[in-house]
């Protein structure tokens, strides 16, 4: 089997927040990582989301061009997500020429194949602005749910998928104006063609999150309705159609395209390398997203790829997280509500920030950042029982055995330490068949725990003991593989402490042998212990400096 793996594309107006790498292209990273050292064929595939009105309105705020926006966060967010060591095989971008000739063949399919209807609809205007008003160029109260502001495309507060009309007290976010409706013609996917398709493979997918797998299929249930994919634009892929002059290709149909063109780059642009992953039978298609994001890749995205007809994969596999949030609230850019990922890169390590948001990643339920549980998990988790047993049985070895390792006569106490080893490998290798992330890191957490008792037990600092001493660095280096997928810059400087060679993230997914005899280098404690407060503090007067 091989795995694409996939992280939704961000959009390109932000600098992006701990919720943004939390909710999908940190833990598809980790996933990837277990995969490459579990031997698996995988490619990480992801790429910025660089149409739609999320970036028309940022370019209006900022003062710049579509195109200068996108220039300028692209460039940051790829620096960011590299300083959190996000390993893509590709990272892309949807403004490029490749991405709108693949988005333009997959709209002449569709229309080819009778799945794109051409309708006349009524569109808010805005008279004022003389604009129609789009997604989020307008906002209201959501119908179903009386969340506001909803916009004109999803409601934030239910996930579902609108139409602008459907929304009470509509307004203009141009003008703020109450908008008229007036006509427009538009080109449609016809979902309800592919209602028992999807019905069908949704209920197989039975390997899916419930919340995940009953979203999707209560939303086929209740009915689909023909979606407008194109809008009255001036930034986007042109509708290629003669009479469709001005108007371009909704962001929600070109984006998930966005994957398969940033596959075809990997490969300099050969498509029938990039079909080796799209359409080969062995390959599993796995989608990481935040939970607003599955009614287009469970629903919308699916019809696509079947009404090209052209033997594209289904994804195998959504995962649709729930919300990250900040001491209790959203993270709101406007009220400077969160933390951000220059703000976090400059005052904490990567792996701290990658240890804890694995730890509490949002799977089933919406999730709580705050400095107390950073702190929770950096010191008592990260520090105490990970670094501290890592450093105990490192400098032993140092001031006893003079940093060799000394040769153990194995007495049961040692081989139970030694197949616990073999047995945290192999659950927490199951866990991530299962992507239970946060299951997986708990596993080995666990261990490392286990470590700690036995070395008390063993006491080696009361007679000399060989044995515990050998048993505690395999446990070392074992410690430095299984964490390798979430931590990957401590794991590599751990394993080069116990003098591996190559890269942690090239050994395979099971228990390391250190042999007796080999010469270990001097241990730097891996991680140091924060202070809730002062980070606090720090984040503020960072803020302060920054102006
Ligand atoms: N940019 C969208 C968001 O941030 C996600 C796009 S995912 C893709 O919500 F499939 F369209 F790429
Ligand atoms: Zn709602």
């Amino acid at each position: 089997m091989k795995y694409l793996v996939t992280s939704a594309l961000p959009y390109v107006n932000n600098v992006p927040h701990l919720g943004n790498l939390a909710g999908s292209i940190l833990p598809a990273d980790v996933y990837t990582r277990y995969r490459r050292l579990n031997g698996d064929k995988v490619i990480y595939i992801c790429g910025t989301d660089e149409h739609g009105t999320p970036i028309t309105i940022s370019a209006k705020n900022e003062r710049l061009s579509p195109r200068l926006l996108c220039d300028k966060y692209h460039g940051i967010q790829t620096d960011l997500f590299e300083r959190f060591h996000i390993k893509f095989d590709n990272f892309s971008r949807t403004t490029r020429k490749p991405h709108y000739e693949l988005t333009t063949q997959f709209f002449e399919k569709l229309l080819a194949n009778g799945h794109i209807i051409e309708k006349v609809m009524t569109m808010p205007y805005d008279q004022k602005a003389e604009l129609f008003l789009p997604d989020r160029y307008v906002e209201g109260t959501c119908p179903h749910c009386g969340y506001s502001p909803a916009r004109g495309d999803q409601c934030d507060g239910c996930g579902k998928l609108l139409l602008p009309e459907e929304l009470k007290n509509i307004k203009s976010t141009i003008s703020g104006e109450t908008p008229i409706f007036k006509k427009t013609t538009h080109w449609f996917l016809d979902l309800p063609k592919f209602s028992d398709r999807l019905k069908g493979w949704l209920e197989s997918q039975t390997h899916w999150r419930p919340n995940v797998r009953n979203f999707a299929l209560s939303w086929v249930k209740h009915g689909l309705k023909q979606r407008a994919i194109t809008r009255d634009l001036d930034w986007g892929v042109p509708v290629p159609l003669p009479q469709a002059a001005g108007k371009v290709i909704y962001v929600w149909f070109d984006a998930p395209i966005g994957y398969i063109s940033s596959t075809r780059e990997l490969y300099g642009g050969d498509a029938s390398k990039a079909d080796e992953w799209w359409k080969s039978k062995d390959t599993q298609l796995i989608h990481f997203l935040g939970k607003d994001n599955v009614p287009f890749h469970a629903i919308v995205w699916p019809s696509m790829l079947l009404g090209v007809d052209e033997g594209y994969n289904l994804p195998h596999y959504i995962e649709g997280y729930e919300y990250l949030k900040f001491n209790g609230k959203k993270f709101s850019k406007s009220l400077n509500h969160g933390i951000w990922l220059d703000e976090a890169a400059a005052l904490y390590p990567a792996d701290y920030w990658r240890y804890t948001l694995i730890s509490i990643l949002p799977q089933t339920k919406d999730a709580d950042f705050s400095w107390q549980e950073f702190g929770k998990r950096v010191n008592d988790e990260l520090n105490d029982a990970i670094g501290n047993f890592v450093h105990r049985s490192l400098t032993f070895i140092q001031s006893k055995f003079g940093g060799k390792v000394p040769e153990p006569e194995l007495d049961d106490a040692a081989k139970e330490m030694l197949k616990s080893i073999d047995a945290t490998f192999e659950e927490a290798g199951k866990l991530f068949e299962a992507f239970d992330l946060k299951g997986a890191l708990n596993s080995v957490l666990r261990l490392a725990k286990k470590g700690n008792q036995y070395f008390n037990e063993q006491a080696p600092w009361k007679k000399d003991n060989p044995t515990a001493l050998y048993v505690s660095v395999q446990l070392d280096a074992a410690l430095s593989v299984l964490l390798s997928p979430f931590i990957p810059a401590s794991s590599q400087r751990l394993w080069q402490t116990l003098s591996q060679k190559g890269s942690v993230s090239s050994t395979s997914w099971s228990a390391p042998k250190v042999a007796a005899g080999t010469n270990l280098q001097k241990p730097r404690p891996l991680f140091s212990k924060i202070n809730p407060k002062e980070a606090a503090e720090r984040l503020a007067s960072l803020r302060g400096k920054r102006g």
